[in-house]
């Protein structure tokens, strides 16, 4: 499963050279190495070119391995309010995409265990648990939470259930009218990784609250490293890495 700890450190990677964009004391190994090497030569030299080539490809993840390449932009696609109304980004840690939603307008809100690295003048953050959100009902016209809701509740505490509670939870917190954009991995069949459940359409149907309806969903998967939209009929069973994730977007 590609989620587990060491990925998530690395989540930032793929899109922030740093937490400002300029600070390469946080990036990538590869970005650094390649800013070095351009600050002392000219990169026209065949040589280092070659070099800069290897660096790229060698030290730097390549994009296509990670599901964020398709769950970002059905996110960001689906999302049919306009800035600044409200969302909250559930599980936003380590993520580009509160610090992206502030960016375009948004009132943005992360929620995480863990709080949010990134400051910014439309952001606020808080660190609870899903489970337990410290917002009235109703406040937020949206909600994002990208690859969380299958580690609800199964980091420590071995609670397969709590992923009920936490999405009727976030449904609380939507204004009525709101929507709530959610991807996470799935397979034909349900089952549990050490840190993260894999769903399948019965078991995410199951934890979805009956008060929100499926308004629609695409399922990805990947082949070999790329990922494509493919019919729910064709999705694959989970064989130890993480070849599919359902995306979709719950009315209330
Ligand atoms: C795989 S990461 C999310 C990936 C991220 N959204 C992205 O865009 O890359 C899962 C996140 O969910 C958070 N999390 C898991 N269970 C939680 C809970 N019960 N309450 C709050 N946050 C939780 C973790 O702290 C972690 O930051």
């Amino acid at each position: 499963m590609s989620d587990d700890n060491s990925d998530r450190d690395r989540s930032l990677d793929l899109f922030f050279p740093g937490p400002r964009g300029n600070a390469l004391e946080d990036a990538p190994l590869g970005v650094r190495a390649r800013a070095a090497l351009y600050r002392k030569v000219n990169k026209q030299n065949g040589v280092l070119s070659s070099l800069d080539r290897w660096l790229r490809t060698t030290l730097d993840q390549p994009m296509t391995s990670r599901e964020r390449v398709v769950e970002y932009p059905y996110v960001y696609n689906h999302l049919d309010i306009d800035p600044p109304s409200s969302i909250l980004v559930a599980g936003g840690a380590r993520s580009p995409v509160a610090y992206t939603l502030a960016s375009m307008g948004y009132e943005t809100t992360v929620v995480d265990l863990d709080g949010y690295e990134l400051s910014h003048r439309n952001l606020t953050s808080r660190a609870a648990d899903f489970t337990d959100l410290p917002f009235d009902t109703g406040t937020f016209d949206a909600i994002i939470s990208v690859s969380v809701i299958e580690h609800v509740g199964m980091y420590s505490e071995d609670d397969e259930r709590a992923d009920i509670r936490a999405f009727e939870e976030l449904t609380r917190v939507l204004s009525d009218g709101g929507e709530l954009l959610f991807t996470t991995p799935f397979a034909k069949t349900y089952s549990t990784l050490s840190n993260s459940r894999v769903y399948s359409w019965d078991r995410i149907q199951e934890a979805i609250p009956d008060e929100a309806s499926l308004s629609e969903y695409q399922i990805y998967a990947r082949e070999e490293e790329d990922w494509f939209p493919v019919d729910r009929d064709d999705t694959p069973e989970f064989e130890g890495t993480l070849d599919s994730v359902l995306c979709a977007k719950l009315l209330i």
